[in-house]
Order: C-alpha cells, then sequence, then structure tokens
C-alpha cells in the first residue's frame, strides 16, 4: 500500500503505533515496524540516559526505520529531545510545544519529524515550525484527544495543510483504515488496538478488562492529569475525577518524578512556577497522575492507577500478535474499499435499478 506517508519514512503500509508511555517499547516498535509499519518508541517517562538505551535496542531488533516521541510538556523534556537528535532517530515525534529548533536539527542529518496536533491552530503552528507530517489525534482517543470527533478533525485538518495526516483516534481496524484514507488522512496511528497486541508488556489483566468494556466504558476528563484525556471508566480513574490537587501530594509526586527521570527537581520546579498559576495546577496534578498510570498500565492496577483507554475498545475481542492484526487490517481496508466502490457504482446494468 502506498501514501504519502509510507514514501516520507520508507515504510510499506500506512500504519503508525503511537507513541505510548511504559508500551511502546523497542520489542514492540521493532514488531511494528518488521510489519512494516513505524511504531513510536516512548521517551516520555524516560531519563536521557534509558532514552538512549531504548534507541540501541530498538536497532538491535530491527534494521528498518522507527520513530521516537518527545512530549515537550515539561521544562526539562528537551534533554530527551536532544539525545533522540544526537542518536539521528529517523523520524521524531513531538507534541505539546514549539517544535521549529527540532525540525531544523532533525533535518540537518535528513531525519523527518512528526508533531501530534489536536486543533486547526496547532497543525498550522506545527506546518510553519516545519514538521514533515501532523499526527492528528480525534476525541475518540485514548489520552489525550482534541475535543473535535476524528469525523470532523482529520477532513478539516487534511484540507488545511499541505503536509501528510496520519489520522488518531477511532482506528482499529481495515474499516478505520480505508474511512481515513477517504477522509483525506494518508495513513492512521492506534493506541488501544496496539495496546491489545501479544508483544504489548500490559498485563494481561488488563488486556483482559479492556476487552470486556465496550465503546461507552470510558470517561473523558481533565481532572486524572490536568489535560483533558479519556481513560477506561473504572474506580481510579471516577476516584481521581471526584479528587482535588493537594500541594503536598504534588510536591512530593514531582520529587520522586525528577529524581526517576534524573531531572534537577529544583530547576524543574521553578520553571513549573514560572509557568504560572494555572499551568502550575495542571503540572501538579500530571505529577500525581503519574504513579497512577504506572499502576494502571504495568501493575494492572484499576483501583490505584488508570488506563489510557479509546472508545474503539469497544470493536476489540482478542489479542492478535502485530503480524497478524497488519495482515487483517490490509485485507480489511482492501475488503471494505471494495464494497464501498461496489455501493457507489451507478446502476448501469442492473434492470431493477433505479436512479434520481
Ligand atoms: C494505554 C495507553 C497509554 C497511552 N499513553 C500515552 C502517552 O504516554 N503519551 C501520549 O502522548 N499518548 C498516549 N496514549 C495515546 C496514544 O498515543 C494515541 O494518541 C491514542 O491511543 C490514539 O487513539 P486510539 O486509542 O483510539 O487508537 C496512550 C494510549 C493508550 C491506549
Amino acid at each position: 500500500m502506498k501514501t504519502r506517508i509510507t514514501e516520507l519514512f520508507d515504510i510499506e503500509a500506512p500504519i503508525v503505533l503511537s507513541g505510548m508511555s511504559w508500551i511502546s517499547t523497542p520489542e514492540l516498535v521493532a514488531a511494528v515496524a518488521e510489519a512494516g509499519g513505524l511504531g513510536i518508541l516512548a521517551t516520555g517517562v524516560c531519563h536521557p540516559r534509558q532514552s538512549r538505551e531504548y534507541i540501541k535496542e530498538t536497532r538491535e531488533r530491527t534494521d528498518k526505520p522507527f520513530a521516537a516521541n518527545v512530549t515537550l510538556y515539561f521544562p526539562e523534556s528537551k534533554h530527551n529531545a536532544k539525545v533522540l537528535i544526537d542518536e539521528q532517530v529517523p523520524v521524531l515525534n513531538y507534541s505539546l510545544g514549539k517544535g521549529d529548533w527540532i525540525a531544523e536539527a532533525v533535518h540537518a542529518y535528513g531525519g523527518k519529524v512528526v508533531a501530534t496536533v489536536t486543533t486547526t491552530k496547532h497543525a498550522l503552528a506545527a506546518q510553519r515550525d516545519g514538521a514533515d507530517a501532523i499526527i492528528v489525534t480525534g476525541h475518540e482517543a485514548a489520552a489525550h484527544g482534541g475535543d473535535v470527533s476524528s469525523l470532523v478533525l482529520v477532513p478539516r485538518l487534511a484540507d488545511l495543510v499541505d503536509i501528510p495526516v496520519v489520522a488518531a483516534g477511532g482506528f482499529a481496524d481495515g474499516r478505520g483504515l480505508a474511512a481515513a484514507l477517504a477522509l483525506g488522512a494518508d495513513g492512521i496511528a492506534m493506541g488501544t488496538r496496539f495496546m491489545s497486541c501479544k508483544e504489548s508488556p500490559v498485563p494481561e489483566n488488563q488486556k483482559a478488562n479492556a476487552k470486556k468494556m465496550d465503546i461507552h466504558d470510558t470517561v473523558y476528563t481533565n481532572r486524572v492529569d490536568g489535560l483533558p484525556a479519556r481513560f477506561m471508566r473504572a474506580a481510579g480513574a471516577l476516584r481521581m475525577m471526584k479528587s482535588q490537587v493537594n500541594p503536598l501530594t504534588a510536591l512530593i509526586s514531582s520529587r520522586r518524578i525528577a529524581k526517576m527521570m534524573e531531572m534537577s527537581w529544583a530547576k524543574s520546579f521553578a520553571g513549573i512556577m514560572l509557568a504560572g498559576p494555572a499551568k502550575a495546577t495542571q503540572m501538579a496534578r500530571m505529577a500525581i497522575a503519574f504513579e497512577a498510570f504506572e499502576a494502571g498500565m504495568m501493575q494492572g492496577d484499576n483501583e490505584r492507577g488508570v488506563l489510557p483507554l479509546g472508545q474503539v475498545t469497544g470493536l476489540i475481542d482478542d489479542h492478535p500478535t502485530v503480524a497478524e492484526l497488519f495482515e487483517r487490517l490490509l485485507t480489511g481496508a482492501q475488503e471494505a474499499s471494495a464494497r464501498t466502490t461496489a455501493s457507489l457504482a451507478t446502476d448501469q446494468g442492473s434492470e431493477s435499478g433505479t436512479q434520481t
């Protein structure tokens, strides 16, 4: 299958594994690369040394192109971005920040840059800042999708920018892939679907929980980590939706995160304070949520933790390997496309056909 993103990223299928912290590990990224797609290695919760090791391990597992992501939300995240640039990752994915300096540095070594956005404003900014493509995340998505559904967001942004668009949020099967291409996208990115693949490190109990969930069993709230995001409707998420930010807990959590990521806590703290009270409160929530994310995603604990989950969970009822999933996506897209073409065909030759 050929689209602008298969050409741009030098891959065989227009299918991207989203960068999910703790989940989009070298093993899963390499499995996606070997199947012909683009895996985004998640470095959001890694300290720079671990990011470097992850990149090395991914290269040991595959010689195909892959991406790595950086979330520019926290003041110290630029250290991770610099590692990704220094390692010359083939594709660098950034979100929640201004990426002009990233585009310049990545283009200097011949790499590609893809920005993740949820609005028209940020799509235009990414194009202006030099991104080669955008990932457009609609409301259906797990975690930080926008407030507009993919059905509307994707065609709007595909019309708005000249660079290729990857549709994310609400895609899990071949029908979705064909639909995204019909809406003007050049490919899809998926989180929820890949999370339940065999190679995903999410605990089996959590994969089984997600399998039981239907399309209505998620919540969209800004009260878990301070930004609007979607989670499995379970005890931990419902509790956090009612909770207030406790400044002392936030302080302790942020200190632990800074230590884990080998960041200067004093510098991070000063940066957060300088960002103003609204952003400081958001970041305090994010610091507290960090441990809940880890408990939900890595320990399978939905009482203490939360699990980001997209509405598309209601379309998923098995745990294929990545290779099996790719096969299914590509065949399903061809079938959906053939069905659509047949439905759209004029009724020439049909005896009972009526035309208006
Ligand atoms: C379990 C899980 C963890 C995620 N973690 C992150 C994350 O750490 N950072 C991020 O930017 N997006 C994260 N996401 C969101 C994905 O990157 C992606 O935007 C989303 O899953 C796409 O929508 P879909 O779930 O409908 O495929 C996560 C998604 C899931 C399912």
